[in-house]
């Protein structure tokens, strides 16, 4: 079954308790770190992420947009990331597989992500060591964007590659994910949809996620 991730990015943080309650029938709870640096935005870091651990069981998707994360795998894990996924362009490439190790050192599933200027190839030497490949489908750094219709070969791309290694890895979609969006991600192969603005301005949230999973 199509795995649901809602995007606290676009929670209200005043009501954060009740939003993620409200969302608690989906997959993930996916965390969104911005350092504005690796891109032109800031958002919130560990002190959130210790808070939201405490506060739900979820499996927590960490998203890190952050320049040279091997800084702070150890510290995203000790504050309750479950799967904690950074992207392929904020380390020089000697260092990639030695910061998947370091996620799985800490007992966490690795995630790499590429924006959408980075082609699928630069992924493949990866996929094996991988639990989670991550598209973007949007420039990384806001929510509420409009999806870019042309991922969508690179989402079929990397499924391809993903089912030919025979690996038990994740192809995660994050950007501009609504039903009709969530529809062609999902004929194109994707496992996992990211949603944000739409989820959070839906009525009823449970209804959205079972819409999404079957849209
Ligand atoms: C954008 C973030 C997304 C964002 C998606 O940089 O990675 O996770 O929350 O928001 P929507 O679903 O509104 O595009
Ligand atoms: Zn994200």
């Amino acid at each position: 079954m199509i795995k649901i991730a809602p995007s606290i990015l676009s929670a209200d943080f005043t009501k954060l308790g009740s939003d993620i309650e409200s969302v608690s029938t989906a997959d993930y709870l996916h965390f969104d770190v911005m350092d504005g640096v690796f891109v032109h935005n800031l958002s919130f870091g560990f002190p959130v992420l210790n808070s939201v651990r405490l506060f739900t069981d979820m499996i927590l998707d960490v998203h890190l947009m952050i320049q040279t994360p091997s800084r702070f795998i150890t510290e995203f894990a000790k504050a309750g990331g479950d799967i904690i996924t950074f992207h392929v362009e904020s380390e020089m490439p000697d260092s990639i597989k030695e910061v998947i190790k370091n996620i799985h050192d800490h007992g966490k599933r690795a995630g790499l992500s590429i924006k959408p200027e980075t082609p699928a190839d630069v992924l493949f030497p990866y996929i094996e060591l991988l639990d989670l490949v991550l598209v973007m489908t949007v420039e990384p750094g806001y929510g509420g964007q409009e999806f870019q219709y042309d991922m969508l070969s690179k989402i079929s791309d990397l499924r391809k590659i993903i089912d030919r290694c025979g690996v038990a890895c994740e192809l995660e979609v994050d950007g501009g994910i609504n039903f009709e969006t969530a529809k062609l991600c999902i004929e194109a192969g994707a496992d996992v949809l990211v949603a944000g603005s739409d989820m959070f301005s839906a009525a009823d949230r449970a209804v959205h996620i079972a819409e999404l999973r079957c849209p």
